[in-house]
Parts: structure tokens; C-alpha cells; sequence
């Protein structure tokens, strides 16, 4: 179904992010690349513009940026509501829920019991499991759900699941620690260990955990463990830890000693990384929800709500004391330059609402200020070992008390040394120094940046570019 400008051109409705076709939708879920597909699941409520009775949305993409809108993939039973999970390709059908000639796709997701959670019982989360043989286009819930029974821990949920060292890995967030399970087949689970150093940030509930490995620039391997939390983000509510170490097949182990976030910024939470992305691509594919629950279901727009940041590829550098991890736009979005001008100066004129920025940073302080006709100013600036992000000005921001900050990320005595900025109708996404620092950010100007101001920033260009709808 090819969608109509009409419908993706509401005041703020992102040009170049995924965003639902109406209502309703949070955290991604169940990425997996297939057969040349690369398939997106999210938190969806078809039926209202905040969040309500969780159901799985779908889309498709061949590259990562244009995207069709698919049928609902995930819809509640008996068992309870569909919150988030993953997506495995069961290529040696493990599970026996396809064939060996025809392998399945595996979900596997969190059921939510509201009834029982109402009843006042613990248990009411529990994981189950769904199938495809059609290349996602259909799928079947498994028989014998769910797969994993709750112990007595109400928060019990977002399994993520991956092939490692001969079995499958399931980490679990549970309440406020990361438990492992084990699986020969994706329908048995054993507990293998718990994951929960004291010092982490425990300012909320743990959420959404992701485990994956990523090459050292010295050809070695780290495991890279996420965790979203919320609320007890650096910028007050939602926001992903991140955690580096080894994982044995059983148990995490971390070399991380301080509490490391994904981005900065105050809005990208519950992401995690598509799964089965070939080798030969080499790529650890990320894409994270753009909002944060402090103000989410307020934001000012009618006819969808919430749009997924761009996707990005995250990379392992070595920070000096150890590794921590870099962000960075996929190459398949440079498909949407169409026009490209020069920068240089302090001032400049931007002839279009879709923009990416590029510079060079020459100072070791910078700013740059976003303007519009009617006044508002969105600022980002390097004073110090600090970036700021200022969106107190940058729009509408009275739909709820906490949007209207400045967003502080720590860049310490480390020289900013290059700049990419993406800007939708209604967001920023900063990357500093090939994305080893990163802000991501909701904004709602009431007309597009036309103009820029700038200091400490060397030559630039400004890509201009175009709507995936
Ligand atoms: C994260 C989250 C998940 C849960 C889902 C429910 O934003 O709270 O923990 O599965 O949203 O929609």
C-alpha cells in the first residue's frame, strides 16, 4: 500500500523517520533482517493517540530508510497484551516451527496480563512466542504459551534473543537487574545468571536489554550490554546505559566501572539492534524510539504520536580508559541528499525544513543557533568540557513542564572535532566526532529554521533532503 502525501504531511509528522500511518506507538521491537528485508516491529495502540492495549505494528524496508506500512503483526489473546521483544531468524529451526527447507522467523515477546496485574497478582508478565514462515508476513502465536512463566516479579519483560556460543540467549529485564536465560530450541528456557553491578544507575525500572558483540579496533571482541531505564536519565526520565565486558554463555561480566549513556540527548530510549544482519555486512544496526515518557503522550501532534530516531551503526572506540560506544547514521541515508551549499561564515540561510549539517569544528568551543520568522531559537554550543543542547526557545514547549531544558552532555578535555546534525520537522540528532558523542532531541518549531548563526565552527555544507513518504 503506497502511502499518500496528504496523510504523512501533518504539521510536525517527520519526513525522513519512521513514524506509525495513525495513533499510538513506543519502543521498537523484533528487528530482524530477512531474505533482503529489514523487518520493524513496534509498541503500537491502533486505537488511540497514547499508549493503550499493546499490539505489535510492522513495517518493511529494503534499505534501512524508505519504509512500507504493514499489516498489525501482534495482536493481544488470552494471555495478555503484546509489550516488546524480539525477533529471531530460526535458521536451523530449532523450534521445529518451520521447516528445515523453510526456516521460521521467531518472535518472542512479553505478554501483559491486565487482568491479573488488576487482580492484584504478581505474575502478570510472562514471555511468549510467534511464528512466520511467509517472510513476516503472517504470523501464527505458538500452542503452548506462554514459553516462560513469571517467578513473582512484576516487572518481568522485553526478552531479547540471540544465538550465542551453540544455544539461545534470552537477557530479560527484570525489575531492576538483567536476567539470563538459555534455550536449545526457543520454547524451554533455564536461568543462567544475573546481571546488576551496584553501581549502575538504578534510578527506575531496567528495560529493554540488548547483548551483542562488537569488534575492538585492536581485532578483538567485547560484549556490549544495553539497559533502558526510565526514569533516571541523564536529562531527566528515559534514556539507554550501556555496559562493555565479556559474556561466557552464561554470565556478563563487565570491565565498565561508571555509568556510560547512549546518547545524551533526552529523547532515545527502549532502542535496540536488528538481529541476523549478515556478515558479510559487518554492521550492528540500531534504531531507538525518539521521546521520552516524562512527556510523550503530550506532545503536540494529533494524528500519530512518536517517530523512531534514524537508524544508526554503532561502533567500539577506545576511549582512552577503555571502550565505549560510537553512533552512527547509516550510509543508506545519504540516498536523501538532493541538493547540497556551502557554509562558511557565521551566517547562513537554509532554503529547506530537511536538513543535514556537516562541519568542521576549528575552536574548542563552538555554537550554533538555530532561528525561525517567529523568533524561537534552538542552540548548541561546546563551552568547556560540556555540549549544550537549548531548546528552552526552540518552539512549542508547553505542553508539559519538563520539555522546555537544556540538555548538558560531559565531553570532558576531548577536542570536537567534527559536527553532523539531522533535522526533521521535529527533531534534532547531534553527532560530534563521528558520533562518539550524541544528542538526540525532540523540538517543535512552529515554522522551519531559516537561518543560522555559528562560531568556532571551520567550512561546512548543508545537504538538503528530500521525504521518504
Ligand atoms: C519501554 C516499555 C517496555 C514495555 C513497553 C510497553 O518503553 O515500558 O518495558 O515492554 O514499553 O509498551
Amino acid at each position: 500500500e503506497k502511502n499518500t502525501e496528504s496523510e504523512f504531511n501533518e504539521p510536525f509528522r517527520p519526513q525522513f523517520h519512521f513514524t506509525p500511518p495513525s495513533n499510538w506507538m513506543n519502543d521498537p521491537n523484533g528487528m530482524v533482517y530477512w531474505e533482503g528485508e529489514y523487518h520493524l516491529f513496534y509498541q503500537y495502540h491502533p486505537d488511540g493517540n497514547t499508549w493503550g492495549p499493546m499490539h505489535w505494528g510492522h513495517a518493511i524496508s529494503e534499505d534501512l530508510v524508505h519504509w512500507e506500512h504493514q499489516p498489525i503483526a501482534l495482536f493481544p489473546d488470552e494471555h495478555g497484551t503484546i509489550f516488546s521483544g524480539s525477533t529471531v531468524a530460526d535458521s536451523e529451526n530449532t523450534s521445529g516451527l518451520g521447516t528445515k527447507e523453510n526456516p521460521p522467523l521467531v518472535a518472542i515477546f512479553t505478554y501483559h496480563d491486565a487482568d491479573g496485574e488488576e487482580a492484584g497478582r504478581d505474575d502478570f508478565q510472562t514471555q511468549g512466542i510467534a511464528f512466520s514462515t511467509d517472510k513476516g508476513r503472517s504470523w501464527t502465536k505458538y500452542e503452548g504459551n506462554p514459553v516462560l512463566k513469571n517467578p513473582g516479579i512484576k516487572d518481568f519483560r522485553d526478552p531479547k534473543v540471540a544465538w550465542v556460543k551453540d544455544q539461545w540467549i534470552m537477557s530479560l529485564a527484570v525489575k531492576d537487574k538483567i536476567s539470563f536465560y538459555s534455550s536449545p530450541n526457543l520454547l524451554e528456557w533455564t536461568l543462567e545468571s544475573d546481571f546488576a553491578p551496584d553501581w549502575a544507575a538504578y534510578g527506575g525500572v531496567w528495560e529493554c536489554p540488548d547483548l551483542f558483540p562488537l569488534p575492538t579496533t585492536d581485532g578483538k571482541e567485547k560484549w556490549v550490554l544495553f539497559v533502558s531505564i526510565n526514569p533516571g536519565g541523564p536529562q531527566g526520565g528515559s534514556a539507554t546505559q550501556y555496559f562493555i565486558g565479556d559474556f561466557d554463555g552464561k554470565n556478563f561480566t563487565t570491565e565498565t566501572t561508571e555509568v556510560k549513556w547512549l546518547d545524551w540527548g533526552a529523547d532515545n530510549y527502549a532502542g535496540v539492534t536488528w538481529s541476523n544482519v549478515p556478515e558479510t555486512d559487518g554492521r550492528k544496526i540500531f534504531i531507538g524510539w525518539m521521546s521520552n515518557w516524562q512527556y510523550a503522550q503530550e506532545v503536540p501532534t494529533e494524528n500519530w504520536r512518536s517517530a523512531m530516531t534514524i537508524p544508526r551503526s554503532l561502533k567500539l572506540f577506545s576511549d582512552g580508559e577503555g571502550y565505549s560506544l560510537a553512533s552512527r547514521p547509516v550510509n543508506e541515508l545519504d540516498k536523501l541528499q538532493s541538493e547540497t551549499s556551502n557554509i562558511s561564515g557565521t551566517e547562513a540561510e537554509l532554503t529547506h525544513e530537511l536538513v543535514e549539517l556537516e562541519f568542521d569544528i576549528t575552536e574548542e568551543d563552538f555554537r550554533i543557533e538555530f532561528q525561525n520568522e517567529e523568533n524561537e531559537r534552538l542552540i548548541l554550543e561546546k563551552t568547556g568540557e560540556f555540549v549544550v543542547l537549548d531548546r528552552v526557545l526552540s518552539g512549542i514547549t508547553n505542553f508539559k513542564a519538563d520539555f522546555a531544558n537544556t540538555q548538558t552532555a560531559p565531553i570532558g578535555n576531548i577536542q570536537a572535532k567534527n559536527l553532523r546534525i539531522f533535522i526533521d520537522r521535529s527533531s534534532i540528532e547531534v553527532f560530534i566526532n563521528e558520533g562518539e558523542l550524541v544528542l538526540t532531541s525532540l523540538i517543535f518549531p512552529t515554522s522551519h529554521y531559516s537561518k543560522i548563526q555559528m562560531h568556532g565552527l571551520g567550512s561546512g555544507k548543508a545537504h538538503y533532503l528530500k521525504s521518504i513518504w
